[in-house]
């Protein structure tokens, strides 16, 4: 990746707050100096609405031949006609890796999700008095998965492997491909079933560092963990595979607050510096994240924190920072 501004990002708003929360990403970027070739594209529920189709062919086209993806949160309803298009996206690019930091004053772990397989197979019967969805676990997936959750344990303290081996059997499969990855790899490594995964995140979050796990265990205890930091606001993924990147706050379209401008920015915030170091400016990234947390320290906060600002405060408080320090850089 050059990082010369050559580069080409699809933008994809979304609906409810995922428009409200990009505009605040792009502010930011833009505030460090960050160029690239914007190809925006309505994408979701919304299109969906108007038009019978949430996302063309041709979309899907054109999300593949950008060099990676900003996405902001699309509406996924229950409906059985309704296929999840962010599914699609992730099982046609191949974003196997779903890399969410969490960090917090005194907090810093990373949920590494399997993102392909598990109970998100697709394999469903809806039946009136019964249903199946089939759990697929693969060696191929869980040893690509535990590679990468390795990658990012280098200089860090461990590795957990999260499962429930003692019912599924699929799992003891994603547990000793796991196991052996790390061995491979000479990365200290535990397990832990994910029942109690879930409690020790409430009551000792500090213990854990590296954690990696399945599709479905990863979505929830990703909420979990941002509940543990403060806020789904606060928090940001990346979606990665071998050649695709889709990068996106981990809430969802937040039909409660949308429209309300109190949309919390940060996660997006957040998922735009991850995209920027992906594309090879680390040191740009670094600059958004301590315009964050120096906005966030000033008490730049929506109401999600607690605080009383509005989405367009937070977002001019990390922008005028970039700003100032950008000038400060250049005096
Ligand atoms: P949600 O994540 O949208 O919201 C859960 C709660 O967190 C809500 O009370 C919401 O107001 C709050 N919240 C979320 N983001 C916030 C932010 N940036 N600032 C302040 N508060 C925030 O989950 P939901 O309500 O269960 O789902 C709504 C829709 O979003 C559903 O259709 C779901 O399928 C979809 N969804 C999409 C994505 C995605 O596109 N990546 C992720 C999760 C959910
Ligand atoms: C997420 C979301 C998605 C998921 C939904 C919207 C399909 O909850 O990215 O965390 O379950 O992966
Ligand atoms: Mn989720």
């Amino acid at each position: 990746m050059s990082g010369a501004g050559s580069e080409k990002v699809a933008i994809v708003p979304g609906d409810g707050i995922g428009p409200e929360v990009v505009e605040s990403a792009l502010a930011v970027l833009d505030a460090a100096g960050a160029s690239f070739e914007k190809v925006f594209l309505e994408i979701g529920l919304s299109r969906w609405k108007r038009t019978g189709v949430a996302m063309s062919e041709e979309d899907l086209q054109t999300l593949k031949e950008c060099d990676c993806i900003l996405f902001g949160a699309i509406s996924t309803p229950s409906d059985p006609n309704y296929k999840s298009v962010l599914l699609r996206i992730r099982r046609e690019l191949d974003l196997y890796a779903n890399i969410r930091p969490f960090r917090s004053r005194d907090l810093d772990f990373i949920i590494v999700r399997e993102n392909t397989e598990g109970l998100y197979s697709g394999l469903e019967e809806l039946g009136a008095e019964e249903s199946r969805t089939l759990r697929v676990v693969t060696r191929r997936g869980s040893e690509r998965i535990a590679e990468k959750a390795c990658d990012l344990a280098a200089g860090r303290r461990r590795l957990t492997v999260i499962h429930k081996s003692n019912v599924l059997k699929s799992d003891r499969l994603f547990l000793e491909s796991c196991r052996a990855v790390a061995s491979k790899r000479a990365v200290p490594c535990e397990d832990m079933l994910v029942d109690a995964a879930a409690y020790n995140l409430v009551i000792n979050p500090k213990r854990f560092d590296v954690m990696v796990t399945t599709n479905l265990f990863g979505d929830i205890l990703s909420d979990e963990a941002a509940g543990v930091i403060g806020s789904l606001g606060l928090c940001a993924s990346a979606n990665v595979g071998t050649r695709h990147a889709l990068f996106e706050p981990i809430h969802g379209s937040a039909p409660d607050i949308a429209g309300k401008g109190i949309a919390n920015p940060v996660g997006a915030i957040r998922s735009a510096a991850m995209m920027i170091q992906w594309l090879g400016e680390a040191e740009k990234a670094q600059r958004i994240e301590a315009a964050v947390q120096w906005a966030l320290a000033r008490g730049a906060r929506t109401p999600d924190l607690g605080g009383s600002c509005r989405t367009a405060e937070v977002t001019e408080a990390v922008v005028e920072n970039l700003r100032s320090s950008h000038t400060a850089n250049l005096a």
